[in-house]
Order: structure tokens, then sequence, then C-alpha cells
């Protein structure tokens, strides 16, 4: 994955449903780097959504890298059918795993980035013995669930931090971002110190995606 230049991953929890397949095409044309996916359970989080069933109908038409968050308890039951499903990366959340490594390991063995996700009141301490293995962390700025909420401030500081720790234990180390990103804020979350932007309302409640991802990439410059 490229560190560079920004890379937005549209959250597709956001787009009409009832028209994937048109949306998958106009976000990508729009210029989404890579389609961040929500599995939610229904237990982890207060809402359920969709499993590799519905990330193999999306891969069908995706070009883009399917960005798979599994938002479940027990997401080790689940890497193989979304491996097979066709993600391209999994992040996976620290308070759901008790045998991270294993997990990781588990994931990039089956030739996928792998990735740990964190909510907003989960320290950095937990990545400590784990940052070595990781291809990126996903720092969520919203209690997850659903789309739509506010950016958590607190959290802003956790990504300088977080970009601090990667730059000592492990520079290739990707940092995402998930949740109530939008204009506003978009620009001091980058310069936080973010690699990979999500963002679903903020893009998909406009009628021209291009136009706002554009406006987006231009404030992360
Ligand atoms: C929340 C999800 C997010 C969310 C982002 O649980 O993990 O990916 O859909 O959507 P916005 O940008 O609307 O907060
Ligand atoms: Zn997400």
């Amino acid at each position: 994955m490229k560190k560079n230049s920004v890379l937005i991953a549209p959250s597709m929890l956001s787009a009409d449903f009832a028209n994937l397949k048109e949306e998958i095409e106009k976000i990508e044309k729009a210029g989404a780097d890579l389609l961040h996916l929500d599995i939610m359970d229904g237990h982890f989080v207060p809402n359920l959504t969709f499993g590799p069933y519905g990330v193999s109908c999306i891969k069908k038409y995706a070009t883009k890298p399917l960005d798979v968050h599994l938002m479940l308890t027990n997401p080790e039951d689940f890497i193989k059918p979304f491996a097979d499903a066709g993600a391209n990366m999994i992040s996976v959340h620290i308070e759901a795993v008790l045998h991270i490594q294993r997990t990781i390991e588990e994931i990039k063995n089956l030739g996928i980035k792998a990735g740990v996700a964190l909510n907003p009141a989960t320290s950095l301490d937990t990545l400590k013995y784990i940052i070595s293995y990781i291809d990126f962390i996903l720092i969520m700025s919203v209690n997850p669930g659903f789309g739509g909420q506010k950016f958590l401030k607190p959290v802003l500081k956790k990504i300088e931090e977080c970009k601090k720790i990667c730059q000592k234990e492990n520079p290739e180390c990707l940092i995402e971002v998930d949740g109530g990103i939008d204009l506003s804020n978009v620009k001091e979350i980058r310069k936080a110190g973010t690699d990979i932007v999500v963002s679903g309302n903020t893009i998909f409640r406009e009628k021209d995606y291009g136009k706002v991802i554009k406006k987006m990439r231009d404030l992360c410059r």
C-alpha cells in the first residue's frame, strides 16, 4: 500500500443498497482508492449489516481493493469466509479477539493485509506487542455501529500519538481513521497522521461523489 498520498475509502454502509452495482461503479469512477465494507453482527455493535455473501456480490463489480472492517465478536471464526469472498484488507477489533497475534497471522497467511481496529476509548497501549505484525491500524473516531455520527475530538490526539508509535515501531504500518470525517475536519485528521480516510455519509449524501472526494483529497495535501 502506498504511504505518501492519502487514500480515500468510502464506506459503502451509506450507499444505496438497492442499487449497489451502480453505486460501486459510481464511487470508483469518482476516485475511491478502496471500498470500506462495514460488517456488523448485532453483538459487538448494536446493528446488523451483511456477511461474506454480501462481500462476494460487491467483489463481482469492484476493481478497487475491498477493505473489510469486522465489527464482530469472535471475528477469528470468519476470516476464511471473508477471505474467500474477496477481501483484500481485513481489520479485527482488539476488544473482540483473545489471541490477536494468531488471528493476524491467519489473515496474513491468506495473503490479505491485516489490521487491528481500536474503539475510541481503547488505549494505544494495546498495540504494543502486536504492532510489528500488522499492516494497518484502524482508529475509530466514533463508537462503531452506525454511519453519520459525530467525530470524537479526543481521537485527534490519539492519531498523533499513534503516528509516533508507528514511526518508532513499524514505519510501514498505515493509520486508517473511521467515523464522522467531513470537509470541516479532514484536514486536521490528515495532518495528525492519517493515511487512509474512511468516509460514508459525507460522500454518499452528495449527488456528485467525485466532487466531495476531490475536495477531501485537496484538503489532505
Ligand atoms: C461505523 C463504521 C464506519 C461508518 C463511517 O461503525 O465503521 O465505517 O460507516 O461512516 P461516517 O463517515 O458516516 O461516519
Ligand atoms: Zn468502518
